[in-house]
């Protein structure tokens, strides 16, 4: 089974220059870690250079069609074909989580079931995006009350999918 995580800005804003466009939220940092936590991360190249390195207690699956890119590391495997990855993935299981960043969360919207997105309630020059998505085809519950954080308010929302038109 597929999900995705992922924070947004009120325009879908994901990221700027290789990084995110906020400043670390710890609140959202603890959500991200409780619902990743012993799972398998599948992810794009760039974000995974985004990362301080390989993150502890989660397998990594890195796609990258750049044949020169190696990552040798017990809970790393690199893979060429993305579409190839989804269908397994999709058809795994257990639950991997798609964490972008945005050419493979474009990708792989069609296949994932479970959405967990922060939404950040603030607007934000940003270079890439999360892709739209269509509300009918999900249903979507709040988890928890909106938090404010370094004067930022966000909240966390998980959408099941319900149908696919
Ligand atoms: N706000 C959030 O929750 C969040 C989460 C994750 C990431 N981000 C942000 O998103 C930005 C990165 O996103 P991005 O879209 O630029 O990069 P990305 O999706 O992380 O990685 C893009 C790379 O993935 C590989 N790739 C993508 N599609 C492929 C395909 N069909 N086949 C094979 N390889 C493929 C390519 O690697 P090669 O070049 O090696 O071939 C491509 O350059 C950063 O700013 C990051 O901070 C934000």
């Amino acid at each position: 089974m597929l999900s995705l995580i992922v924070a947004i800005g009120r325009n879908r804003e994901i990221g700027k220059d290789g990084r995110m466009p906020w400043p670390t939220l710890s609140q959202d940092f603890k959500h991200l870690q409780e619902k990743t936590m012993g799972k398998t991360l599948l992810m794009g190249q760039k974000t995974f250079e985004s990362l301080p390195g390989v993150l502890p207690k989660r397998f990594h699956i890195i796609v990258s069609d750049d044949l020169n890119f190696h990552k040798e590391h017990k809970r790393v495997r690199v893979v060429r074909d993305l579409k190839q990855i989804l269908e397994e993935c999709q058809a795994a299981e257990e639950e991997i989580v798609v964490f972008g960043g945005a050419s493979i969360y474009r990708a792989s919207l069609p296949y994932v079931e479970r959405m967990y997105i922060t939404k950040i309630d603030a607007e934000y020059d940003a270079d890439t995006y999360f892709p739209e998505w269509n509300e009918e085809e999900w249903t979507v519950t709040a988890d928890g009350d909106p938090i404010t954080e370094n004067g930022l308010t966000y909240q966390f929302f998980t959408y099941e999918r319900s149908s696919r038109t």
